[in-house]
């Protein structure tokens, strides 16, 4: 295995299912792990630089709560107005900068590309935490990892995909993962909101069955995992096209009535309407569950890129 050491996380193509089954493997390890201790030492003695130029809650303070419950230390950066990006610092130059200080960079940016940008210019392994609406491959991981925990299976299934399909790049990744375990997917969107033609058409090259539609209960009904997302609101260019297709899609508790079947439903978080607060304590509401595997997925990541693992 350390097929990861040394290497960058970009994109959700770049796994094979042998990876993913040791990313899954080792995620099971950690987690009983830190059932008996509050800390490990793999990564003792190592320093993670966190560069987030957009908001995060959960992905900058997952990988900081891993790379810190594996021993390690972290240097962050929490926002573009405080470094010198301000000054227009190109990411590049940033990334080779924070590489003198770092052994390994996780970066968030507006920009699609970006986090490929960093990598280039960066000696150490840069991973994509998000880079504008391309690609965020530890998200997609960390929700493989909760689908295999929540179902019991990865074979198999067919998965809804709901909300802003255009602009999520958590579905973008995830596509790309489920795509290796044949999974059969509904896209669920507005109109203006659907999946990239260039997704759509990759995976189905693949082989992979895509139902598109905008009726959410039909393809709920037919599936096992509802996966929700936010309208990217932020990603539009005029305000008056997010007004037009906020509130498309939200689940509460008359529509889990209505579906009348046990669902599993996971969002990348934050909501904002899509999924009313009554359906928290449905038993098939796993988003906060999969918060929680966020930080063991981060800690797998870290070590294996930095060989130890
Ligand atoms: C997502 C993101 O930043 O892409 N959040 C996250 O990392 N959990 C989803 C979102 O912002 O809607």
């Amino acid at each position: 295995m350390g097929s990861l050491k040394g290497k960058d996380i970009l994109h959700g193509n770049q796994f094979s299912r042998q990876e993913i089954d040791a990313i899954i493997r080792n995620a099971a390890f950690f987690e009983k792990e830190l059932k008996t201790k509050d800390s490990l030492t793999l990564l003792r003695g190592k320093i993670l630089a966190t560069l987030f130029f957009e908001p995060s809650t959960r992905t900058r303070l997952s990988f900081e709560t891993a790379m810190q419950r594996l021993g390690g230390g972290v240097v962050s950066m929490a926002s573009a107005e405080s470094s010198s990006a301000a000054k227009g610092e190109s990411v590049a130059d940033t990334a080779r900068t924070v590489s003198q200080y770092a052994d390994v960079i996780v970066i968030r940016h507006p920009r699609m590309g970006s986090a490929q940008e960093a990598a280039d210019a960066a000696p150490v392994p840069v991973i994509n935490a998000g880079d504008g609406a391309g690609q965020h491959p530890t998200q997609a991981l960390l929700d493989i990892y909760t689908i295999r925990k929540e179902l019991g299976s990865l074979k198999d299934l067919t998965v809804a995909m709901v909300g802003d399909l255009k602009n999520g790049r958590t579905v973008h990744a995830l596509v790309e993962l489920l795509s290796l375990f044949e999974a059969q997917l509904y896209f669920v969107s507005p109109d203006a909101l659907r999946m990239p033609e260039e997704i759509t058409s990759h995976l189905r090259q693949k082989g992979i069955e895509i139902v598109e539609t905008e009726d959410l209960m039909k393809a709920a009904s037919e599936s096992d995992l509802l996966y929700m997302t936010r309208i990217q609101k932020e990603r539009f260019p005029e305000l008056s096209e997010y007004e037009r297709v906020k509130g498309s899609y939200v689940i509460n508790g008359e529509f889990l009535n209505r579906l009348k079947k046990k669902m599993t439903i996971l969002h990348p978080l934050p909501r904002v309407d899509e999924i009313s607060p009554e359906v928290d304590t449905y038993p098939g509401a796993a988003y906060f569950r999969q918060v929680r595997n966020g930080v063991y997925v981060r800690m797998v990541l870290l070590a294996m890129v930095l060989g130890k693992r």
